[in-house]
């Protein structure tokens, strides 16, 4: 489902709440609340609303798991670190503690050690067999104007990556490796929600959602929930070329 806010505000104010009654389920269903976050610029005045009184007060935090549906392949400390915009926006201001946080480990030797550490991680605290994807309540995804979504980009190597949790993925216009969730375990989770803002969205939006389909052109397109709710926070701007 799309949905088109007049404003950034107005937007942030629903996923706000769309978070916070998804993980209040969550953790009345299973005892906790389990959100992979997605990076960027977009999700920042998200985070920041949801430790604002009106938000902070409604959930329990401790019963709350962060992981991260990609990240950048630099320490943690670093202005591009998609951790550190998590940390500083959310984490530190709500006092999110660290055994709630599991972030890619970037500090390991190399990219393929990164993500075989954070699938390890993952699979240990879902306690899955082999061959068993997580089932995140909710996944946070932004997208490029490129059509990327987390750091699955246009005819890269991931986007045919099935088996795997997380992956290493060589992005050439980038001339680096990102790390990323698979489509499999993006795919698999209860909620996705992709948040986008502004012009500059507004025609890759249109060949994502009205245009034909193109899933290596247009990676957002392999976004299709096995068994879940898919929902497209838009601004006007971002939706001003949809039909
Ligand atoms: C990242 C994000 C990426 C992001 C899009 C949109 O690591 O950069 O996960 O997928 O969501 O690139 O970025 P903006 O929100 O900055 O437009």
């Amino acid at each position: 489902m799309v949905k088109i806010f007049t404003n950034p505000d107005s937007l942030n104010h629903f996923a706000a709440e769309k978070f916070i009654e998804i993980g209040i389920e969550a953790i009345e269903k299973c005892g906790k609340f389990t959100v992979a976050l997605a990076g960027g610029s977009t999700p920042t005045s998200l985070y920041q609303l949801l430790t604002a009184e009106e938000f902070r007060s409604q959930i329990d935090w401790s019963k709350v798991f962060f992981f991260f549906g990609d990240e950048r392949n630099v320490l943690p400390d670093r202005e591009e670190s998609n951790f550190r915009m998590a940390f500083e926006n959310l984490f530190e201001p709500v006092q999110i503690a660290e055994s709630q946080i599991f972030r890619w480990q970037t500090e390991l030797e190399n990219e393929y050690e990164i993500a075989a550490d954070y699938q390890e991680k993952i699979k240990e605290f879902f306690d899955l067999k082999e061959n068993e994807f997580p089932r995140f309540d909710l996944i946070l995804l932004g997208i490029g104007d490129d059509g990327h979504t987390a750091s699955l980009f246009p005819f890269t190597e991931a986007l045919g990556e099935t088996g795997k949790i997380a992956a290493a993925n060589w992005v050439e216009k980038l001339q680096t490796h990102r790390l990323t969730f698979t489509f499999t375990t993006i795919n698999n989770a209860s909620n996705v929600m992709f948040l986008a803002r502004g012009a500059a969205k507004a025609e890759v939006l249109r060949e994502v959602l009205e245009g034909d389909s193109q899933p290596k052109k247009l990676p957002a397109q392999n976004v299709q929930l096995k068994n879940g709710s898919l929902l497209w926070l838009l601004d006007e701007k971002a939706a001003h070329n949809l039909q």
